[in-house]
């Protein structure tokens, strides 16, 4: 019977990557501290919005043309004008509504986007995604029909502080092989990244922007924890938007991730371009999401909700876990904290263990702490990169108590299996 999959068909008959993760987040054992899933906090203010808007659009007979009717696939259109007015006064740039494209979350927006931008091209040429900084966001990874897709450059690692360090792109590693421009389709990056927090500086990001202007190729910048919402960022960065950019931005981070709902901003061609490929596979976009955008985008309350509420919260949190780890952990387990700038992960990486964090993974999962393992989050990377089996991402977002707890869980196994 497998012989008569397709190769895209038989992509799936084997779980990886992101399934895994889904798979095993959405089922961890009885008692485990959940410190691996990518899921947003339940905010009790964030909350108390949903819900406000909901019960109004019930209240007012909405709910009908909500769950009654197929709404355009490009996405509503005044959703997209006021998208427009938000990203053209974010980025000082003028940006029109037919720049904009809402999807069913910006998961679905990147598989289009790396697949436009990859794979086989007419002229016989078969060109990849350039992740211009590693680690990167594993729910890339197996999202390409062809096969060996990724050309990836490794970081510039630099400690920062007695248990911190930060990645840089390594511009001379780009520049030391120019070839990447012709293999490369695109160029990828997600900021803040997810695993690592880590937010690439203005100043790095407008390296990324001239070098895909010098390749003429597009630059795809994911903001899913980023500007303008949620703005999960505790550094000064901005949102920069310039020719050859295109932007990934979502509802899920700021609390909707149900309502699966992302939107794109780009040139006007690959706009067109992604309405018609979402006609094809979804007809159109799902709507509750879109008209909460709406009433939140109309009235204004989401630059609160993310400046005073949202950010502060996961800034908080960010500290608290840190702290955890500085006063619980052995001065045996030799650590480096990545410098939390964004999202809502810290990124550990343990210079002195015994066995590979891979391999650390069901002892933790044992012991009732649920992480991340490094590796998977490496798209295209050299496999003897001892690296990728150092680190691990670990979620701050639950609850204090269970934080506490599963850092304690962790910094025993890891203490455990320290050289
Ligand atoms: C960096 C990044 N991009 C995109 C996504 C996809 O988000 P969604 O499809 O919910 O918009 C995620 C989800 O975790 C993410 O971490």
């Amino acid at each position: 019977m497998r012989s008569a999959y397709s190769d895209f068909g038989k992509k799936f008959l084997k779980q990886t990557g992101i399934g895994q993760l889904m798979d095993d987040l959405g089922n961890p054992p009885p008692g485990s501290c959940m410190l691996g899933g990518g899921n947003p906090a339940l905010i009790p203010e964030v909350a108390a919005v949903w819900n406000e808007i909901v019960s109004k659009q019930i209240d007012s007979g909405a709910m009908e043309k909500i769950l009654g009717s197929y709404e355009s696939p490009a996405g509503i259109i005044e959703l997209r004008e006021r998208l427009a007015s938000i990203f053209s006064e974010e980025s000082g740039s003028e940006i029109s509504p037919a720049q904009i494209a809402v999807t069913n979350g910006s998961q679905n927006a990147f598989f289009f986007l790396l697949n436009f931008f990859s794979g086989r091209f007419s002229d016989g040429s078969k060109k990849k995604i350039l992740f211009p900084i590693l680690p990167e966001y594993i729910g890339y990874t197996d999202q390409t029909l062809e096969e060996n897709s990724f050309l990836s450059f490794g970081p510039d690692i630099r400690e920062t502080g007695d248990r911190s360090y930060k990645y840089f792109i390594a511009k001379e590693k780009l520049d030391s092989y120019p070839d990447w421009k012709r293999e490369a389709g695109c160029i990828c990056v997600s900021r803040p990244t997810n695993p690592t927090g880590n937010v690439i500086t203005d100043e790095e990001l407008s390296f990324l922007i001239s070098k895909s202007a010098e390749a003429d190729i597009p630059l795809l910048v994911d903001n899913a924890y980023g500007f303008p919402f949620p703005g999960v960022v505790f550094k000064a960065a901005s949102l920069i938007h310039k020719p050859g950019m295109i932007q990934g931005f979502s509802l899920s981070k700021l609390g909707l991730p149900g309502a699966r709902t992302g939107f794109i901003l780009g040139d006007v061609e690959t706009i067109s371009m992604l309405q018609r490929a979402n006609s094809v596979i979804n007809l159109t976009n799902a709507n509750l999401g879109q008209f909460i955008a709406l009433e939140l985008f109309r009235s204004e309350l989401w630059k609160n909700l993310c400046r005073d509420v949202i950010r502060p919260f996961y800034e908080r949190k960010s500290l608290f876990a840190r702290e955890t780890i500085f006063l619980k952990w052995n001065s045996s387990i030799d650590y480096r904290i990545h410098e939390s700038e964004g999202a809502f992960f810290l990124w550990i990486w343990v210079k002195n263990l015994s066995l590979p964090v891979s391999e650390l993974y069901p002892i933790l999962k044992e012991a009732g702490a649920i992480i991340v393992p490094g590796k998977t989050f490496f798209p295209g990377a050299d496999s003897n990169w001892s690296h990728r089996e150092e680190c691990f991402r670990l979620s701050f977002v639950r609850e204090d108590k269970e934080i506490e707890e599963g850092i304690v869980r962790i910094g025993s196994v890891l203490e455990k299996f320290s050289k």
